[in-house]
């Protein structure tokens, strides 16, 4: 089972946005829910990846892109690739690079100088990620599991995101709440989220 679902799903979406499937590598797929399918057993297919790649530095661009090749390459054209057109989350599209350096460099220092306790860096580190948005899709699920893996190779336990009920609405709600709250700074319902 995929561990990383999609949170921000519109379950009314039951057909694909004619837009976006032209970048669909697996023309049979016409519905929701077979597309869910297709990209959750890439993500589960993405975990063998990262446990066979333990020694590569995660915070990295060329791992960050890496990984999300690896999450969703078999479906998607654009997978491992950063947007070249704006959506209405995240960066302008010609900034995605610098943004993602920084906020790699910024990482590097927090773990470095210890700036924050690991939850909340982690935090930080997913937020920021998914604020940049430098994907055409798949940005929530790549940044947390990188967020995870992040964790992982500094041996802190990795985040429950919501826990079980994780595809639940109110899940949902609460964690575009928290987004929401750490844009304007305060991580502290984003830091009690992902351990709930
Ligand atoms: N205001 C917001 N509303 C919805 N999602 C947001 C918001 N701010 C940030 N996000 C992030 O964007 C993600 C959705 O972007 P998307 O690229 O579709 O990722 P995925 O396909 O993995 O859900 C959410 O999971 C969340 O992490
Ligand atoms: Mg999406």
């Amino acid at each position: 089972m995929n561990p990383y679902p999609e949170l921000t799903l519109s379950e009314s979406a039951t057909t694909i946005d004619l837009n976006e499937s032209k970048g669909l590598k697996l023309k049979h797929i016409n519905l929701m829910t077979e597309l869910n399918e297709a990209e959750n057993l890439n993500i589960t297919k993405a975990m063998q990846w990262i446990k066979r790649n333990r020694k590569s530095n995660p915070l990295s661009i060329t791992f960050l892109m890496k990984l999300h090749k690896q999450m969703f390459g078999d479906v998607w054209k654009w997978a491992g690739v950063f947007r070249v057109s704006d959506k209405n989350i995240g960066v302008p599209w010609p900034e995605i690079p610098s943004k993602i350096k920084n906020l790699i460099d910024d990482t590097h220092f927090w773990i470095q100088n210890k700036s924050f306790d690991w939850d909340e860096i982690g935090v930080r580190f997913h937020h920021r990620l998914v604020s940049i948005h430098p994907f055409v899709n798949g940005n929530g699920r790549h940044a947390r599991l990188l967020c995870d893996i992040l964790l992982e190779r500094h041996n802190i336990k990795i985040f429950s995101w919501g826990g079980v009920t994780a595809r639940s609405d109110e899940t949902r709600s609460f964690y575009i709440k928290a987004l929401q709250a750490a844009d304007q700074k305060n991580y502290d319902l984003l830091i009690s989220f992902v351990r709930s």
